[in-house]
């Protein structure tokens, strides 16, 4: 129960998330609703007895009309029988209609939840499988949006779909009870019907386009007010408020717009589908009040028959909604295929061993490698994208501590993400210990070669969380000799709450330097055989950086290190130094052998001593 928002607590909080293990059906060539079958068919008996509930409340209403007409008939005006047995009936009605209404709404809403939950964590178990090409493209305000707004309309759909189909077969009763009065009188109830079959299908035709367009509307303005949050300081920076704020005025003028559109063809449409069956009501009037004047019809039978007739907009009104919810459910129901129908690139192989490393021998032979040419679902990427890496060669024997060098965009970071199999290599192999890594499992290989990235990227957690990370358990103690060995513990304990301080999101309270002490201490408590800084020290202070160095080498003993690094203080750590251009290793040797023989190293080292001092 919540008392104010500080101490809200949530009624129920499990302990266990079920993972989900059924999944929509493959066969992009099916409907929405048949792919989706297998995750709504769980709930197949909750389904049934709603549905029969459903059933129970619809005959509760329809057999109300009636009822009513043969109490005129009877009690008021033959007389036969007395008015109480009438009205105990129809509050037996009224009782049995509530609690079956009762019961296949919560039926109904408990299964659309339980599915929109199903699909949530589909995507989401989905999102963790998929690789880095995939991020590298997709905006994540759309998949914000596809979680959110777009899962919400297929929930929408599933509670109702089911009352709307009783609400048909309630349809069909309901004519047959007419029929059972007068067969010409329901004849001309139905005068209407083509009309309204007509404007159904023209607003169905209108509605699936203008859904998938508002939704994806909805994704645009996901993506500017994601993008303005996390690039707030570039923002401010650039003193650009005022065009984030302008393109998400016209992202919100175009969502505004289509839902304009969207309300404009339901309100222009509903009325005729819901009232056109009410010129009916008139007709009957007419013919019904002449058929009871001359004695062929009773006065009950007319009274019953036009409560009928007034029945029967409940359905009509119910076909236009079923129109508008089932063509928005469709829409969004195929966005959120389009993800889960995403395959993803870097997959372990089948029959894939895990690593167990020894000594951590790495080896890159021949690999080349271009951005965006993954294979994305069997067809593969483009083809002209240039090569990142042409025909790399390096041997790095175990233990080795080897420093590349290169220039900016020379391909060094993607060296790192090979060896961590971020992405697949188009030609050639990499290697641990002597296994291709496309060949071992990727949790395996993970465990046993670490990066600490240029940008490291904190949780919003506290800072033993974070530290943490990599090795969930870790006792207090772990946690603090990695950041004593990281030269972060005397910082982390000047903050407010030392070790249990919550960092701000992405550790943006924290300085760059701070952050990327936190991600080295992370690294440290992993404990893995091959480590590879990727400019990772390039935020810290050169003295506190030495004082890293003294653990860094104290771990890189018995570890195999690739540091990518232009500070000079960072690569005189090293036992040797690459120098990579154009995609290969075009020298290799020791710095100061490198200093000595090789102009290039010279030329590469001081244009990145001038970035470094820009
Ligand atoms: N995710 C990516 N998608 C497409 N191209 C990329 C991606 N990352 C890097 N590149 C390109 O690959 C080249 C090498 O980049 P990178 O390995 O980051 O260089 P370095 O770390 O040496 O500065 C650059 O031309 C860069 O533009
Ligand atoms: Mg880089």
């Amino acid at each position: 129960m919540p008392r104010d928002n500080a101490t809200f607590e949530p009624v129920r909080d499990w302990s266990t998330y079920p993972p989900v293990q059924e999944t929509i059906r493959s066969d992009g060539s099916l409907g929405w609703l048949k792919r989706i079958s297998p995750v709504v068919l769980t709930h197949r008996w909750r389904i049934l007895w709603s549905v029969v509930a459903a059933l129970v409340a619809m005959v509760a209403q329809i057999l109300v009309p009636r009822v009513i007409g043969l109490a005129i008939d009877r009690s008021l005006i033959n007389r036969t029988s007395g008015l109480w047995f009438f009205m105990v009936f129809l509050l037996i009605l009224g009782v049995a209609r509530a609690a079956a209404t009762f019961g296949y709404r919560y039926g109904l809403y408990g299964m659309a939840f339980k599915v929109e939950y199903q699909l949530r964590t589909l995507l989401f178990q989905h999102l963790g499988k998929l690789s880095f090409s995939f991020f590298d493209r997709v905006q994540s305000g759309q998949i914000i949006s596809r979680a959110n707004s777009d899962i919400r309309s297929v929930q929408m759909f599933m509670a109702f779909a089911p009352i709307m189909a009783v609400q048909f077969f309630s349809f069909v009763v309901a004519i047959g009870l007419m029929a059972a009065i007068s067969v010409p009188l329901t004849a001309i109830t139905m005068i209407a019907l083509p009309g309204v079959f007509a404007i159904g299908q023209r607003l169905r035709k209108i509605m699936f386009p203008l859904s998938w367009v508002i939704q994806s509307r909805q994704a645009e303005i996901a993506t500017v007010v994601d993008e303005s949050v996390n690039g707030v300081r570039v923002v401010k920076a650039f003193a650009a408020e005022r065009h984030q704020i302008e393109s998400l005025a016209r992202g919100a003028e175009r969502l505004r717009w289509a839902n304009m559109v969207q309300h404009w063809t339901r309100a222009s449409h509903t009325p005729f589908i819901e009232n056109l069956p009410r010129v009916a009501l008139a007709v009957v009037l007419l013919v019904g009040g002449l058929q009871t004047i001359d004695g062929s019809l009773t006065v009950g039978e007319l009274v019953s028959f036009n409560l009928y007739i007034l029945l029967l907009q409940a359905p009509f009104r119910f076909i236009g909604m079923l129109l508008i919810l089932g063509q928005r459910a469709k829409a969004s129901a195929e966005r959120i295929y389009e993800i889960l129908d995403e395959v993803p690139a870097v997959v372990d192989r089948h029959g894939a061993v895990d690593l167990v490393p020894s000594g951590g021998h790495v080896t890159f032979s021949d690999v080349s490698f271009a951005y965006g040419t993954e294979i994305v679902g069997g067809t593969p990427g483009k083809e002209s994208a240039p090569l990142v890496l042409d025909r790399f060669t390096l041997d790095i024997p175990a233990g080795q501590t080897v420093a590349i060098v290169g220039r900016t965009g020379s391909g060094k970071s993607t060296i790192a993400r090979l060896l961590m199999r971020f992405y697949d290599v188009q030609g050639g192999c990499v290697s641990v210990d002597g296994h291709d890594i496309a060949s071992v499992t990727q949790t395996s290989l993970r465990a046993a070669v670490s990066l600490v990235p240029d940008e490291p990227f904190l949780f919003s957690t506290s800072v033993h969380d974070n530290i943490a990370y990599g090795k969930p358990g870790a006792s207090r103690q772990e946690v603090e000799a990695a950041a004593i060995a990281a030269q972060a513990h005397e910082f982390i304990l000047d903050l407010e709450h030392g070790y249990d301080t919550v960092v701000g999101e992405r550790g943006y309270d924290l300085s760059g330097g701070q952050r990327q002490r936190i991600s080295l201490a992370r690294l440290f408590l992993s404990d893995p055989q091959v480590i590879v800084l990727d400019d990772s020290t390039s935020a810290i202070d050169v003295e506190i950086e030495e004082r890293i160095h003294g653990s860094l080498s104290g771990l890189m003993r018995e570890r195999t290190t690739i540091v990518i690094a232009h500070r000079l203080s960072t690569i005189a750590l090293a036992d040797r130094v690459v120098l990579v251009e154009g995609g290969r290793v075009v020298a290799d040797g020791t710095h100061q052998q490198l200093l000595d023989g090789e102009p290039r190293y010279v030329e590469t080292l001081a244009a990145s001593l001038g970035e470094d001092s820009w």
